[in-house]
């Protein structure tokens, strides 16, 4: 049974060393997941893969059926899930193009279906949300880039707003006050989503800009495209090494 899945984000549609094996559509009972799951070896060892954003990128953060998404690689086996996705950079050691793998979260999101218990079948639960990430993951994932010379901040907290429009100058300087050193879009839910169906969960960040105040000027499509493309290269490399090792 599969039980490794690698949700990609802006940058990354499609694993493009992927062995595909197969591509299935599942219904849940919270609607369609963002696209088709993708399951196929990587390295040999069996992988399912799901664009968050739609394949092609067509889903705004804030419309992301993140329910659907968890619940459908739950009902696959999953059992661990490697999330990677775009981030601003807010202190100093994130610069862009770099990778983080986070240890916190700080959810400024808003009007998402964010929890699984609310109906007569799921019942309310509150689950423990200390440390939203996988530690044995992170570990795993912070040797793989070491294997392969990539220098990665092994911590950060990482602050999750509701977009689509990047934020403000006051509210970085109000996220770094906050203890934020990474923002994006899309880490919540899903974080929590997957802590309730007791799936692991880490993540890979990839810095693609500061957050708007840190750098001179506006922040441009061009830029953040140059440094994702950077950056998915070593998200790759990572991703084979963590995935040999496992
Ligand atoms: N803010 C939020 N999400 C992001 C950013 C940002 O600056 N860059 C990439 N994803």
């Amino acid at each position: 049974m599969t039980t490794l899945a690698i949700i990609g984000g802006t940058g990354l549609t499609q694993l493009s060393d992927l062995v595909v094996i197969k591509r299935e559509k599942i219904d849940t009972p919270y609607g369609a997941p963002s696209a088709e799951f993708v399951t196929g070896e990587l390295n040999g060892k069996a992988v399912v893969f799901l664009a968050r954003h739609g394949n092609p990128h067509t889903i705004a953060p804030h419309k992301i059926n993140y329910r659907a998404n968890i619940w459908g690689l739950k009902q696959l086996g999953v059992e661990k899930i490697i999330a990677v996705a775009a981030v601003g950079g807010i202190s100093h050691q994130m610069p862009p193009a770099h990778i983080a793998i986070p240890d916190q979260i700080i959810d400024y999101s808003y009007d998402r279906k964010h929890t699984f218990f609310d109906d007569e079948k799921h019942p309310l639960t509150h689950i423990d949300f200390s440390y939203p990430y996988n530690q044995a993951l992170r570990v795993g994932l912070i040797t793989a880039a070491a294997e392969v010379n990539i220098n990665v901040c092994p911590i950060g907290t990482y602050g999750c707003t509701q977009g689509p429009r990047l934020e403000t100058a006051a509210e970085i300087k109000r996220m770094e006050q906050d203890g934020c050193d990474l923002v994006g879009m899309t880490g919540m839910p899903e974080a929590a989503l997957a802590k309730e169906l007791g799936i692991d969960y880490a993540a890979l960040s990839v810095i693609a800009n500061w957050g708007a105040g840190k750098s001179e000027g506006e922040i441009s499509m061009a830029e953040i495209e140059e440094n994702l493309h950077v950056g998915m290269a070593n998200v790759a490399k990572i991703l084979k090494a963590f995935i040999k090792a496992h």
